[in-house]
């Protein structure tokens, strides 16, 4: 059972969200009959990858007979997911715990327990020096949650941050949260080997694995059954997407894969995050070329638009590798959206530099982008082996340049939709007006138009694009 109780919906193709927005309690009490004695809470920081690790952890606390509530005074156990990947990611949640310590004291049977990235980085400060918290339990550890609570709750500090090189949580049904029934996350790979020299989710969820393709199809086809009509394919580098079947030696890549999960439904949606410029192949494109229901969407992160700066951070690509990527892409898909990350101020990055990013910018014209200044996270390469000396004030500013610039040609690309008529795929009321409903394009595109009868989420409709801002369009919806 199911249950959707609130219409909370996100970009699902933004695998790294700003931490500020990006906090949200689960409302889900599809399990709180009267078996169940106890009720959790759990408060998701991060990334997609972390908001769908919290629908495992409800599915292992369900196994458990926990309810859910989005009243914290309610909760017998509070769990905050973490994030790791800058420093304020992490400060929110330092002060979110230190409140946290407050309440326990007036309610001293309450467990607190802290997941995912922060906990595997930080480990037994959160428990011994700090002690914040009752439980400290790394990304992958979540089948160990019963025998964790149970450690917790006899009065002992209970954790586990033991990193797996083979856990994909592969069977584990998870209970979908904040849903609106219409779009949901799929992990398909855990861990990341790429090691960027920024970057600390290497060190927070271990090495690449990639998960049975045969359990990412069950789980698509099962989420179809139940009326789901878009699955995102979730990695933090998809291109290298790779499973072998021990058994019978068959091996499933990426492109592979976005075949499987495309013929599953002509109507299911399909969309993934996040790709490696370095590791996106020519079959991934043609695939999403061959299939109509896979979303002409990719987002690319670049981080730099200088060869010297790439090669520090060690992407692995350089400036002219990027640009011809993106030009293959257009070949193959001309109408192709195309959004990136960028970091502004990574170590010794000059002015010129930063022109370069510019440039770059202006040669793309990304459709979106989520821009960064770079916070340097301890043990990353970057931060044993180079120098953190960019000025926070030259990197805001940098960030600055590159907010607007992105801003205008959001503005421009969403004007050239004016006119257009775009499939829009229903997800949910406007949040201005329960009027108007609001879905997204194909190309990932947000459209709000007025609502129509005998329509509602989850249908697929054909709006006439009127208007457009740097974030939205308006239109209306169209005949055939
Ligand atoms: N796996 C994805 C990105 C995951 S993290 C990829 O490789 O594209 C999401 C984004 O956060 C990154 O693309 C990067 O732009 C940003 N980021 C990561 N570490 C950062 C740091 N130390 N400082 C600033 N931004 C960072
Ligand atoms: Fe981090 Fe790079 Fe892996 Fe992305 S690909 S998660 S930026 S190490
Ligand atoms: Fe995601 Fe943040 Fe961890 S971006 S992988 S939750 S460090």
């Amino acid at each position: 059972m199911r249950d959707k109780i609130t219409q909370k919906t996100f970009n699902p193709l933004t695998l790294e969200k700003k931490i500020e927005e990006e906090k949200q309690g689960t409302a889900y009490h599809g399990n709180s009959n009267d078996e169940s004695e106890k009720l959790a809470y759990i408060e998701t920081y991060g990334c997609q990858m972390n908001f769908s690790d919290t629908e495992i952890v409800a599915s292992v606390l369900s196994e458990m007979k926990y309810g859910f509530t989005n009243d914290e005074s309610k909760a017998d156990v509070i769990f905050i997911n973490t994030c790791s990947i800058r420093e304020n990611a992490e400060s929110k949640v330092w002060n979110r715990l230190k409140s946290l310590k407050q309440t326990k004291k007036n309610r001293p049977d309450l467990l607190v327990g802290v997941l995912g990235c922060m906990a595997e980085r930080l480990k037994s400060k959160l428990l011994e020096q700090e002690k914040l918290v009752d439980m400290v339990v790394g990304p992958d550890a979540y089948r160990d949650l019963p025998r964790l609570i149970e450690e917790a709750g006899g009065g002992q500090k209970a954790v586990n941050v033991l990193l797996s090189r083979e856990e994909t949580y592969a069977e584990i049904a998870p209970v979908r949260l904040n849903t609106n029934g219409v779009s949901a996350f799929v992990t398909i790979m855990r861990g990341c080997d790429n090691m960027c020299t920024f970057c600390v989710v290497p060190f927070t969820r271990g090495r690449e694995r990639s998960r049975d393709w045969q359990s990412i199809v069950n789980e698509c086809q099962e989420l179809v059954t139940e009326g789901y009509k878009e699955v995102t394919l979730l990695g933090q580098n998809v291109d290298s997407y790779k499973h072998l079947n021990e058994a019978t030696g068959e091996v499933c890549n990426f492109a592979q894969l976005l075949e499987k999960v495309a013929l599953i439904h002509p109507d299911l949606r399909v969309r993934f995050s996040t790709s490696h410029p370095k590791d996106i192949t020519d079959d991934v494109l043609f695939t999403m070329a061959k299939y109509e229901n896979i979303c002409n969407y990719i987002h690319l992160p670049v981080q730099s638009g200088n060869s010297r700066i790439l090669e520090l951070m060690n992407r692995g690509y350089t400036r002219e590798w990027y640009l011809n990527k993106v030009k293959r892409i257009r070949e193959i898909m001309p109408d192709c959206g195309i959004s990136a990350d960028i970091i502004t101020g990574f170590c010794s990055e000059t002015d010129e530099e930063h022109e370069d990013t510019i440039s770059l910018m202006k040669a793309v014209k990304f459709d979106y982008s989520f821009t960064f200044a770079y916070s340097e996270r301890p043990n990353t390469p970057a931060a044993k082996r180079m120098k953190d000396d960019v000025s926070e004030d030259v990197k805001k500013k940098r960030l600055q340049e590159v907010i607007e610039l992105q801003n205008l040609h959001s503005k421009e690309s969403n004007l050239s939709e004016i006119g257009k008529i775009r499939k829009v795929l229903i997800e949910s009321n406007s949040k201005r007006s329960d009027n108007d409903f609001c879905g997204r394009t194909d190309q990932n595109k947000m459209v709000v138009f007025p609502k129509k009868e005998g329509l509602s989420f989850g249908d697929y409709c054909r709006v006439k694009i009127r208007e457009a801002s740097s974030a939205t369009l308006k239109g209306e919806i169209v005949e055939e």
